[in-house]
This record gives C-alpha cells, structure tokens and sequence, in this order.
C-alpha cells in the first residue's frame, strides 16, 4: 500500500540546510531555488558574498531570480526596480525619495563553510540555535574535491535519519551477513554511530575498520570510513517541501592515504554506498511512518533516535508530535 504523503506527522524541520556547493557560486549568479515549500533565491553578490531570500519582492511580487541582477553587493528587481542590500533591505527605488519601510525581502541565515553553504531553516523565522556544520577534512590536503551523487526523494528528512539507528535493516535490506553492531550516542543536536569491523585482505591478512556517522540535525549525515583507506560520504538532505527531499551524496577521498577516487576501490566505495543508498530510497519512498512502532530487542535505539528528533519541530508541532 502506497503511502498517503499528507498523513506524515513532521513538518519540516528546523536546522542547518545544505543550499549550495562551493562550484555554484560564481560572484554575479542568482538562482531561483524551491526549498522548504518556499520559492526562494540564492544569491551571490559582485564579491562572492552569498545570501538566501525569499524569491518575491515586497513590492508587487516579481520573482527576483527571473531577470533580477546583481550590482555590486546588492540585488536590482526586474519589475519596478528596487534595489535590496544583501541584508535584504531596500536600499533604492529609482522613482521615490522614501523608501517604504517594510521594504524588505525575507532573509535567510546563511554560512559558507568548508564549499558548503548552509541555510538555517524555522517555520517561524527564529535565529540559529547551533552553529552550521564544519567538515574539516574539506580544508585538509590530501583530500579530493568533492564528486557529487544526487537524488528526489519522497520522504521526509527524519525517515532518512533514521536509518543510522536502525541496525537490523542491513541484513534485511543491503544484504548484510551480520547486522551491525554499532556505539550510538546522542548529544545536543548531533548523534553519531560508530561501528568497528575486522575483516580479511585478499592476501589473508587481518584488518580493522571503522565507520563513524555523525548526524547534524537532520540535514547532514557525515560518513567516515577509516581503515586501509579513508573516505568521506557528505551526506546533505535538503527539505524541497513536505513530501520530497533532495538528497546529495558527495564522496572525498584522502590521497594521502594511496586511495583515488577513481582507483577500483574507490570506484567500489562508492558504488557501494549509492546502491545501499538506493536500496532505502526503495523503502522510503512505498512506506508509511509507524507513530506507534512495535519494536523488539535488536532493533537499536529507534526510540532515542525519535525523542533527539523531536528538538527540531518547533513549539506546537513538537507537542502535536510527540502527543500522537
Ligand atoms: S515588484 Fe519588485 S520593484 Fe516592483
Ligand atoms: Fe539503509
């Protein structure tokens, strides 16, 4: 049975988006994005400064990112033309001495880090209550530039999230021999997992791994694979509205350590985590959620992992939440 996407009790959640890479942002380019069930733009002024807007002008509604020019560090309208600072406010209008004071697009906090831009995200425009994300391997020599795999998912952000807290699935779903048998800790707005395997190399000799996937928010999952090669899996999920997320995986690999990203074991890594990937977008997207699970022993802290969750509905839809 398919489920009924309007039955999902989460709103979007509040937290840390991802809303650009390092390559899109070229100084001068304005894009129009749908994110957060909002039109929206992006922005990069003449010297490289990113802002996120909402797409309309408070004038008479123009979609700025249809014709709207950068000039400077501001952003002209291509209706009337008014002219907004990167604050969002008006700074201009070529036929007027008074400039309206609600004369002001909607602004959303936004922060460059490591080639990502972040985007802070509340259905009531509150401030950050955490800090955006750093990746500080992004910053580190040795580690290549990030490749990117996406995907339009029909979930929500929290189903996706779920996932690292949810062991069993990985027999049942990625043909696992074994589930894993991961260190899972919750702390503020982050929750990590932790896993250690030892396997054998082809020659028969012992090795050890570690995973590690650390949760900020419900917007970014980061894969730390550690062993004979390190790699990285940026996971970002971006909310488009209540029904679908838009999903990225971006795939670094340290040099240092002898792997490239186009070497076999690289190629393998990845295609690994894109078809384990793919596996759960097969579930996500034909399931419904289960507000009442019947849980058993083994299967991990699905219960933590939801009450974590709740921190990022705000005010009246958490207490809906957490009341079903
Ligand atoms: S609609 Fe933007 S200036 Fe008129
Ligand atoms: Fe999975």
């Amino acid at each position: 049975m398919r489920a009924d996407r309007g039955e999902y009790p989460f709103p979007i959640p509040s937290g840390w988006f991802r809303v650009g890479f390092r390559e899109e942002l070229e100084p001068g380019r304005i894009d129009p994005l749908r994110l957060f069930g909002e039109e929206l733009v992006r922005v990069v002024d003449a010297e490289g400064g990113v802002a996120l807007f909402g797409a309309h002008c408070p004038h008479l509604g123009a979609h700025l990112g249809y014709g709207g020019r950068v000039e400077g560090r501001s952003i002209r309208c291509p209706f009337h033309a008014w002219r907004f600072d990167m604050q969002g406010e008006c700074v201009e209008v070529p036929y007027s001495k008074k400039i309206p004071p609600k004369a002001r697009l909607q602004r959303y906090p936004t922060e460059v880090r490591n080639g990502i831009v972040w985007a802070w995200y509340h259905p009531q425009q509150a401030a950050p209550t955490w800090e955006a994300p750093t990746i500080p391997e992004l910053e580190q020599p040795g580690w290549s530039p990030l490749t990117h795999h996406g995907w339009t998912i029909r979930t929500r952000n929290q189903e996706i999230a779920e996932n690292t807290a949810d062991p069993a699935h990985f027999r049942a779903v990625h043909g696992f021999g074994e589930a894993p048998d991961p260190q899972i800790e919750f702390e503020a707005h982050t929750y990590q997992s932790v896993t250690l395997s030892r396997s054998q190399r082809g020659d028969g000799s012992a090795t050890e791994s570690r995973l590690e996937v650390t949760w900020h928010g419900l917007g970014l999952g980061v894969v730390r694979s550690t062993g004979d090669f390190e790699l990285l899996v940026v996971g970002t999920n971006t909310p488009i509205d209540e029904s679908a997320v838009d999903a990225r995986f971006s795939f670094s690999v340290n040099t240092a350590r002898g792997l490239h990203m186009d070497s076999g074991a690289g190629k393998a890594f990845i295609g690994e985590a894109i078809r384990q990937m793919e596996q759960d977008i097969s579930i996500w997207e034909n399931k419904v959620f289960a507000p009442r699970p019947v849980l058993c022993e083994g299967d991990g802290p699905i219960g933590r992992f939801r009450n974590w969750a709740k921190q990022f509905y705000a005010g009246d839809e958490a207490r809906a939440l957490a009341a079903r």
